[in-house]
């Protein structure tokens, strides 16, 4: 039994054996967040999809006050590796073998600039992980447009997948729904809508559409999936 967190925009808590995971951890400015990074000071893994403000958010404050990996494209890594963080540097289509299970690095269509003050630096190709705990599966897609990579993942049985859907910079409802039928996860999970006035969304879309391939959650922030 496994336990998924949503915590609002593409933030989400992941706990199982051996594993106390944030993934996209964007909890300060995040005006959907109910918890801030003080609240996670017993995190083992910390997983960054890219390098975006909204999904690197509060890394470096929580994996600095836990001692959290920081798992990420290579090229991120070496920008936390910079600020004193224990990484563990990865990239798209990589699998490793975690005491806590399986990481698979999918990949993304999108951006990822690092943003350094007034400087941007390159963050990498953009991805996605799948998670591997307690023999249960998610997929978090981070931020995408729709892709027909995406059909390789029916093979991998997903139990969970936490897909974007507010348009603009990611796929929006219509898509995701497309996505669902692509990757029959088990469980699907629109994330990174109604965050923002650019992102404004209606889950109920992605309901109609997707749910003849899986059972759909409706996640707000706090709310928690035990699978
Ligand atoms: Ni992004
Ligand atoms: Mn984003």
């Amino acid at each position: 039994m496994a336990k998924l967190q949503f915590l609002g925009h593409a933030a989400c808590y992941i706990e199982g054996t051996g594993l106390r995971a944030l993934v996209d951890p964007f909890l300060s400015g995040n005006p959907s967040a109910t918890v801030g990074p003080e609240d996670f000071q017993q995190i083992n893994y910390i997983f960054v999809t890219h390098g975006h403000d909204d999904h690197i958010g509060d890394t470096v404050e929580i994996a600095g006050n836990s001692g959290a990996i920081v798992v990420a494209n290579a090229d991120l890594c070496r920008i936390f590796q910079r600020k004193g963080l224990k990484t563990h540097p990865m990239h798209i289509g990589g699998t490793f073998k975690f005491p806590f299970g399986m990481v698979k690095m999918t990949p993304a269509l999108h951006g990822s600039d690092v943003q350094e003050g007034d400087d941007l630096l390159p963050g990498g190709n953009p991805g996605g992980f799948l998670i591997e705990v307690d023999s249960r599966k998610i997929y978090h897609a981070g931020d995408t447009g729709l892709t027909m990579d995406m059909q390789l993942l029916r093979q991998e049985n997903i139990d969970i997948a936490l897909l974007p859907s507010g348009g603009n910079f990611t796929m929006d409802m219509a898509d995701a729904a497309r996505a669902v039928e692509m990757i029959r996860p088990s469980i699907a999970i629109p994330v990174h809508y109604n965050t923002f006035d650019l992102i404004k969304a209606d889950p109920e879309e992605f309901v109609a559409k997707a749910s003849k391939y899986a059972e759909i959650r409706i996640m707000n922030a706090g709310d928690i999936l035990n699978f």
